[in-house]
């Protein structure tokens, strides 16, 4: 059987949790309101601090074993050499030894070596800004990725002017697919010719003398536009004082996931040693004079994700902290209020005796609880017939 249930509102009074204290029991002292100024102060403090810590999002990083094994590895190459273009070959092997099929899109262009000054203020600054980013690297990094800002140096400016001299330089240039797998890209004297297990570069009519693979790397970089990916190569020059000089670029690169709240890429991070020497088949340092580049996949990615609470645990987490800062303070005030009481009234036993000893200092002298008849108060009727029958 149902029975019908009154829910009055004496029912609801009874189960309130927060009574209200009668205005006349509240005492209000100097030290409690002290108390309160701080504690506003202190909690406005924390929610500020709160809500911009919640509004600053954190970067956090990870490690993963890399699986995506069949994506390609796009690599995008900028280089100037000074020797015209009709001298040099650039190639790229990998580890897979498939024919080179792509390489079509590497382009060669003659130029020259010496740059503008426009150009050369260009090349400057994104070397300057590449080798601070580097040692900076953490502090403006983090600020990049969240910006968004895919590079901060556009294109090397068109030349202004031709030299009345001729080309004395080649531009190689061009973006590539590549297997994600260990490879080289390199730049020898003379054209490359394939041959049925690899390839050689036929350099016919040319002497060591004419040799010189001064170079300037324009752009180094793997996979496509990204923000704050730091491309330690770029802006980088090396002037060659012999003919025979062989530089080596061993390159790891490393697979980075960026999940920014505004984007999601997928790019690649490269760290660089770099080796040079002159080749002397008399004094034992072999090898071919040139510019190798030699890149190894990484097997770990990095995976970088920008972190931000939800608004509501934003507000659970300001609610703890204002009730808490609320909690403790009443907590110390009432601690150093007793122990003020205690302090005066033993100041009072040694200053000056009082009648009864003990001060109250909490209530005031004339205090009256409320609702009680203060008998002193009465005045006895005027007279009692006691005889009298009522
Ligand atoms: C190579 O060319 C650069 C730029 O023109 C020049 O400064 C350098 O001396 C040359 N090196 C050699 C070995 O000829």
């Amino acid at each position: 059987m149902l029975r019908r249930r009154h829910v009055n509102v004496k029912t609801v009074k009874e189960l309130d949790a927060f009574p209200k204290v009668p205005e006349p029991y509240v005492d209000k002292t100097a030290v409690g309101g002290t108390f309160s100024i701080f504690t506003i102060l202190i909690i406005v403090y924390l929610i500020i601090a709160e809500t911009s810590y919640y509004l600053d999002s954190r970067l956090q990083f990870k490690f993963e074993p890399d699986t995506d094994f069949d994506a390609k590895l796009r690599i995008n190459i900028d280089v100037t050499v000074a020797m015209p273009c009709s001298r040099i070959g650039a190639d790229i092997l990998d580890s897979t030894n498939e024919p080179r099929i792509h390489l079509d899109s590497l382009k060669e262009e003659d130029t020259w070596w010496e740059l503008t000054s426009e150009q050369r203020a260009h090349f400057e600054a994104l070397k300057s800004m590449n080798s601070y980013l580097r040692e900076e690297y953490h502090a403006i990094h983090e600020l990049l990725w969240k910006s968004n800002q895919v590079t901060l140096y556009g294109e090397m400016p068109q030349r202004s002017h031709k030299p009345d001299y001729a080309p004395n330089a080649c531009r190689v240039y061009g973006s590539l697919n590549l297997n994600k797998v260990a490879g080289n890209f390199h730049i020898t004297a003379g054209k490359s010719l394939s041959v049925p297990h690899g390839h050689i570069h036929i350099s016919a009519f040319m002497t060591d003398r004419d040799y010189n693979f001064t170079h300037r790397i324009n752009r180094f970089s793997f996979g496509g536009p990204s923000p704050g990916i730091v491309h330690p190569l770029e802006g980088d020059e090396k002037i060659a004082d012999n003919n025979m000089m062989l530089y080596q670029y061993f390159v790891e690169v490393v697979p980075t996931d960026i999940r920014t709240l505004l984007s999601a890429s997928k790019t690649y991070q490269y760290s660089v040693k770099d080796h040079q020497r002159p080749i002397d088949h008399h004094k034992g340092s072999h090898g071919i004079p040139g510019i190798f580049f030699k890149y190894d996949m990484s097997a770990l990615k990095i995976k970088v994700t920008q972190d931000r609470n939800s608004i509501f645990q934003f507000l659970v987490k300001l609610c703890a902290t204002v009730g808490g800062i609320f909690v403790t303070s009443g907590l110390i005030k009432s601690v150093v209020q007793s122990s003020w009481y205690v302090v005066t009234c033993k100041l009072i036993h040694f200053g000056k005796k009082t009648d009864h000893g003990l001060s109250v200092p909490s209530q005031p002298i004339n205090y009256q609880p409320p609702n009680t008849i203060n008998l002193l108060d009465v005045t006895a009727p005027e007279r009692i017939d006691i005889m009298q029958p009522q």
